[in-house]
């Protein structure tokens, strides 16, 4: 099958969270399985730079008014994944990141750079001709590439089937109702079972309403967007387009997150000499100046630091662990009040807390495998991806039971292999965080939860078969 993969972000071309890792494997494990998938992204600054020379450029003009749409043909780096990079100067080439100045300000004018995205995967899709290449599925994901689905919806005529994946439906790609006729879109796709949504317009609302199928990232979190608590005020909405939504389970690219192979940490590892994985914890106390007493287990967060991630109840409940003992390694950038709240910590605990504000990719891969224990006391995770890495690395996740998290960490039976808990409180988040420590110190429980965490798979290729029936599924209705 053909399949167009529309992304904003897409792993090793550029990464501000877990969208770029699945934009960056799925469409491989895809391909392995003999599927003709191409990708399509915008050519933000410096893309040109990492990539192959382009092999094909195709003017797609610019209703927008905003200078040309070129499409430029490539691959993604070490890899035969064909990229289609949509490039136009004064859209996406920009200090920062892909949505955002480097102050962290979303760009003014993302309505019109995604739509302007969102058209040329629309023409492309719809018209095969244009690129000698005609899709027969096109895949969506998260607000960036929805409007692509109300432009093949406006322009009345057949294209190929949509799917459309929430990895966050917490960002909507809302705006101004006053921004509307900038997108040429018809008016008539506003109401409120279109892309209307609380007086303004969004294209994540288009891109579900106008879809033929619809996935979210882990089972669980398909159920809960059902919900108030959990609907971003789309719940509505998704409940009325239930019977096309399904949660898959994203996987992880182990080519990437294996302690065996990863050529990022300091001494390789797998479950029979799983002792080395104490080297990486002592490399990791040493680069950061803590006292090397190898004893107590340390706690490590590596994460955006945003109101989704309950990472305001870890500074709460983080100094009396650190009283017995504990340490805590961070590394995160995002909200302000967080940031400047981890280094106070630091600041009372020098000896025992390390943070680290920014986003450093090679340093993820170090206290994944340095750490014992990772937190992630999320408020809801669509599927979060890097408790699956901690798995891999012997690395215990300490979770709140919310989304993929409830899917794939588990304290008891079984597949035991991390500590959950339920409410969004830093009592209960200390609690499981005293009960990870305790299981610490009695060896044999703590190496049992390690070794049914390594062996358990998350592959890519695990789930490839769910997406590809959902795919021909859509041919056979
Ligand atoms: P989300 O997409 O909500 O941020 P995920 O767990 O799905 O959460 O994915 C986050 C991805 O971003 C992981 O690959 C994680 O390792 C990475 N990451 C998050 N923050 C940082 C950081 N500060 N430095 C390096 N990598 C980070
Ligand atoms: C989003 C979610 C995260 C998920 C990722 C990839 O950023 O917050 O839970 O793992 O997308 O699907």
């Amino acid at each position: 099958m053909k399949i167009l993969f529309a992304a904003s972000e897409i792993y090793p071309l550029i990464k501000t969270g877990g969208l770029a890792d699945v934009a960056g494997a799925l469409p491989v494990a895809l391909r392995k399985k003999g599927h003709d998938v191409k990708l399509i992204m915008p050519a933000y600054q410096g893309i040109l730079q990492k990539v192959a020379p382009i092999q094909l450029t195709i003017n797609l003009g610019n209703p927008f008014g905003a200078g040309d749409l070129l499409l430029l043909e490539t691959h993604i780096p070490q890899s035969d994944t064909p990229i289609w990079l949509v490039q136009c100067q004064s859209l996406f080439e920009r200090e920062g990141g892909p949505y955002a100045d480097k102050n962290g300000n979303d760009f003014h004018d993302n309505h019109l750079r995604f739509a302007a995205l969102s058209w040329a995967i629309a023409r492309i899709a719809q018209d095969g001709k244009l690129i000698d290449w005609q899709a027969d599925l096109v895949h969506l994901n998260d607000w960036q590439t929805g409007f692509t689905a109300a432009y093949l919806k406006s322009w009345q005529q057949a294209h190929p089937p949509i799917v459309t994946t929430v990895h966050n439906l917490r960002y909507n790609g809302s705006f101004d109702m006053g921004q509307f006729s900038e997108t040429q879109l018809s008016p008539s796709l506003l109401s409120m079972h279109g892309m209307e949504f609380y007086g303004r317009f969004s294209a994540l609302k288009a891109g579900l309403v106008y879809a033929d199928a619809i996935t979210t990232v882990s089972p669980t979190y398909a159920r809960e967007i059902l919900t108030p608590e959990y609907g971003d005020g789309l719940d509505g909405t998704l409940k009325a387009l239930e019977g096309k939504l399904v949660g898959i389970l994203n996987g992880v690219d182990y080519e990437q997150w294996s302690p065996d192979q990863d050529p990022l940490i300091p001494h390789a590892y797998q479950i029979n000499n799983i002792e080395q994985k104490q080297a990486n914890k002592l490399a990791l106390l040493q680069e950061n100046g803590l006292s090397d007493d190898l004893t107590h287990p340390i706690f490590g967060i590596v994460s955006r630091l945003t109101e989704q991630k309950g990472l305001d109840l870890v500074l709460a409940a983080m100094p009396s662990l650190l009283e017995k003992g504990a340490r805590l390694i961070v590394l995160g950038s995002g909200d302000k009040a967080l940031e400047s709240g981890y280094q106070r910590l630091q600041e009372n605990y020098p000896t025992q807390v390390s943070v680290r504000i920014g986003y450093f990719e090679d340093y993820s891969h170090r206290i994944q495998a340095g750490i014992d224990a990772l937190l992630i006391p999320s408020r809801f995770e669509p599927c979060g991806l890097t408790q699956l890495y901690a798995l891999k690395y012997g690395t215990l996740p300490v979770v709140r039971q919310t989304g993929g998290l409830a899917d794939t960490v588990f304290e008891e039976g079984d597949q035991a292999n991390g500590f959950v808990f339920q409410d969004a409180t830093s009592e209960a988040l200390g609690a499981a965080m005293e009960r990870c420590m305790d299981a610490f110190y009695n060896t044999d429980q703590w190496r049992k939860k390690q070794i049914t965490a390594m062996q358990q798979d998350h592959s890519w290729e695990a789930v490839t078969d769910q997406w590809t029936n959902l795919y021909h599924s859509l041919f056979t209705a």
